[in-house]
């Protein structure tokens, strides 16, 4: 039996203005994908546990398994078994990871290019800001043909975060990628804007200051609801921080929103609201 295994990641700063060429800084999660592989010349079989996929979920498994096959010149067969302790489609990079840990159990660990070929495949525009983070499980920072730099983080830059689950998207990261690409005029100004957010995290200041601007930007692309837009605001009303995760949403839930507390007061706040809090993060 062979094994891949992949983190998920958390977007500091950088959410689309990576898409358009500005820099976007990535720390890798503590939640991994875990897969195996038995190789066997009996029919595919795909077992998951841990969080469970959806019907969309499952098909994007078994299109990452064929373009395996096509790269290797033989199909994958015999037993796949994929456990995702990373919340699906919901910002945290769930997509990337199956895709790196599909092909570390497949092809081995130097699966650099494979991988990467079937990232482009299946993420089509993607920036490579995932990727990267996921890739080197190291905080990135990463800028579009420039190779990721390694970021020493302050060690207590997660220190108390915490994740809010507000549910799942109605749209693909890739559907929200090309709808961004697609009025790229009117996203021109909060591009910048994000991009001003990473320059002064690398700069050295605090994530706290800079993630109310953040959050505002992620806001005039058009990718925040209103029910996250009303949960960040209840955030900052106690006094705390907060940025949706990764692609956003236009419609159902906004995945996962990271919340830098304002200690109790915040997560009293939270609890009322009744979303899920899932996972504090140690870089
Ligand atoms: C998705 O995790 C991050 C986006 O910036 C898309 C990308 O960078 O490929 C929205």
């Amino acid at each position: 039996m062979t094994r891949g295994s992949a983190v998920g990641k958390i977007i500091l700063s950088g959410e689309y203005a990576v898409v358009f060429g500005e820099p976007g800084i990535a720390v890798p999660a503590t939640l991994r994908t875990d897969v195996t592989w038995e190789d066997a010349e009996s029919p595919l079989g795909i077992g998951f546990s841990g969080i469970l996929p959806d019907k969309r979920a499952e098909s994007y498994v078994r299109n990452v398994l064929s373009l395996c096959g096509e790269a290797r010149a033989k199909p994958v067969t015999g037993t796949i078994g994929i456990t995702s302790g990373i919340p699906l489609g919901k910002g945290m990079g769930s997509s990337t990871a199956l895709v790196i840990a599909i092909c570390r159990a497949i092809f081995g660990p130097s699966c650099y290019a494979q991988a990467l070929a079937i990232e482009d495949a299946v993420n089509p525009g993607h920036s490579g800001l995932d990727f990267a983070v996921i890739w080197n499980e190291r905080p990135v920072i990463f800028q579009k043909g420039i190779a990721p730099q390694e970021m020493a983080l302050p060690g207590n830059a997660l220190d108390g975060a915490v994740l809010v689950d507000t549910g799942m998207p109605n749209e693909t990261t890739a559907d929200l990628v090309a709808w961004v690409r697609g009025r790229e005029q009117q996203a021109r100004q909060y591009v910048e804007a994000i991009g001003r957010c990473t320059r002064r995290l690398i700069a050295g200041e605090p994530l706290q200051r800079v993630m109310r601007d953040h959050a505002r930007a992620q806001e005039g692309l058009g990718v925040v609801t209103p029910e996250a837009q009303r949960l960040i605001a209840l955030v900052q009303s106690t006094g705390g921080t907060a940025k949706v995760l990764g692609a956003g949403a236009r419609s159902g839930g906004c995945g996962m929103v990271l919340v830098l507390p304002n200690g109790e007061l915040t997560l009293a706040m939270l609890r009322e609201t009744g979303y899920p809090i899932i996972e504090t993060n140690r870089p």
